[in-house]
């Protein structure tokens, strides 16, 4: 089954319009039609590709990089995601999901040297 999907590139200032199959990567199938959006692992891992869904639905039951909390919140991997729907998606802010998942435990710790000269990370309560 195909669907139609609408993208704002926000940092290219652009907005594109295809159709795309359920059955294929949504990145994959944009890229066979010379829509190229951000991508680095491609498979689900790096949150490069993701996206603010603004409406319609993605089944992204590959994107083990994204938390459900998230994929809830309306942010999807489009590399890993397939079609369920039309939809009208929209480009992040560079590193927007990453920050919200994992910049919070980085901000948590304090770095220490020790006496080998290893630069090591721990916890500090
Ligand atoms: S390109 Fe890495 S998660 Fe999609």
């Amino acid at each position: 089954m195909s669907y139609h999907i609408r993208i704002r590139d926000r940092q290219n200032d652009k907005v594109y319009e295809a159709d795309i199959e359920g059955d294929r990567y949504i990145l994959e199938s944009l890229e066979q039609q010379g829509i190229n959006l951000p991508f680095a692992c491609r498979n689900g891992a790096c949150t490069a590709c993701a996206m603010r869904v603004k409406s319609g639905k993605i089944e992204q039951h590959e994107a083990i990089g994204l938390s459900t909390a998230l994929q809830e919140e309306g942010y999807a991997l489009i590399c890993s995601g397939y079609a369920i729907s039309d939809l009208d998606i929209e480009t992040q802010d560079e590193d927007e999901v990453y920050q919200i998942q994992f910049g919070q435990f980085f901000a948590k710790r304090k770095r220490h040297w020790f006496q080998l000269g290893l630069f090591l990370d721990f916890d500090h309560d």
